[in-house]
């Protein structure tokens, strides 16, 4: 396993971080949990010393689902939890509300309050606010609610999630040094994190912890991938819909690139997003042992030629 520097702070993380959201059964459908439990047991086996969950996870289920893993003898010393709180109103985009309306103070106290139940824990590594809307630097007292649980030693790190397609809303909270991290979508398809956002991580110290490197499956899928999923998984309806002209084209030319199997092609695009110097984990959705194994497997392998990265720049 490799590691490196978790921004500024000091700490080294795994580069294959551990995603915990295709646990969520309301958006991915069934699992099998004995299997879930090898998967994350063999993860924390080969080295993987972070984790990413969140409460809104299948309503806290997945946290609970993770608390019982880290309860193992001497997991929970070895692994860095990072977990994320959504706002307290989910139906309102961010930037129409208030931060006070989002996330006051006292409901991120009883939600953090909450999440160290699930979780088994007395501290998590990173608490990340699920939503982010720029509005919120200057409003509402949820900067001093975490600054408090950091002091009571409740939260270790402070990070945000960016939404989706929206990097550059992070900048000013990464300017203004309140925060320790961002986690942000990065893959071959959706490169555009690192036009702005990653110089700036980089120049502050932030950390960028990536997520959906492998286009939440879709890189690493075989032909018929998109029929063989259940019918409560969500990607059916979102590959199958407005992505799915977009996305064959651009994997007709990832395969003129790389014309290799679907294994390579994941391992490819994994070392793709770890290959930005700004980036300290990249978070891969793993249900299975099997996908741990390749996956780890693929983030110790030489880094990308400087020529191929070239090549796969232009495919996003
Ligand atoms: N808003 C947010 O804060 C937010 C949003 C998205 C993600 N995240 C975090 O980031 C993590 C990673 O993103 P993600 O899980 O959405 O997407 P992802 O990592 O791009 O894709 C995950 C899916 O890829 C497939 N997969 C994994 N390894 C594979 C391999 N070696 N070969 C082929 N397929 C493979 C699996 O599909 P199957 O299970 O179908 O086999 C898995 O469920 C999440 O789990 C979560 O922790 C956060």
């Amino acid at each position: 396993m490799q590691y490196r520097p978790f921004g500024r702070t000091g700490i080294q993380l795994s580069t294959l971080g551990y995603g915990t959201w295709p646990f969520a059964r309301d958006w991915w459908g069934r699992y099998d949990e004995q299997e879930a439990h090898r998967a994350l047991r063999a993860a924390f086996a080969l080295g993987v010393n972070f984790v990413d969950t969140a409460a809104a996870y299948d309503d806290g289920r997945v946290e609970a689902l993770l608390g019982r893993v880290l309860r193992a003898k001497g997991v929970a010393t070895r692994v860095s939890v990072a977990t994320k709180i959504p706002p307290l109103i989910r139906d309102v985009a961010p930037d129409r509300l208030h931060a006070q309306d989002a996330y006051p103070g006292r409901y991120l106290r009883l939600a953090v309050e909450k999440s160290l139940r699930m979780l088994r824990l007395e501290r998590v590594f990173l608490l990340q606010l699920h939503a982010w809307a720029p509005r919120w630097l200057r409003e509402g007292n949820w900067l001093e609610t975490l600054l408090e649980l950091r002091a009571e030693g409740s939260i270790g790190f402070l990070g945000v999630s960016v939404a989706d397609g929206e990097p550059d809303s992070a900048r000013e909270v990464v300017q203004s040094g309140h925060v320790d991290a961002v986690q942000v979508r990065y893959n071959l398809y959706w490169q555009e994190a690192a036009s702005n956002l990653f110089p700036l991580c980089e120049k502050t110290g932030v950390a960028v912890i990536v997520r959906s490197p492998l286009l939440e499956g879709a890189l690493g899928a075989g032909p018929t991938w998109l029929q063989r999923l259940g019918t409560a998984d969500w990607r059916r309806d979102f590959f199958g819909g407005a992505y799915s002209h977009g996305l064959q084209r651009f994997h007709g030319a990832l395969k003129t690139l790389c014309q290799s199997g679907r294994h390579q092609r994941a391992a490819l695009a994994l070392r793709f997003a770890a290959a930005h110097p700004a980036v300290s984990s990249v978070l891969v959705g793993m249900r299975t042992t099997t996908h741990v194994r390749l996956n780890a497997r693929a983030l110790t392998k030489p880094p990308l030629t400087i020529g191929m990265l070239r090549q796969l720049h232009h495919l996003g």
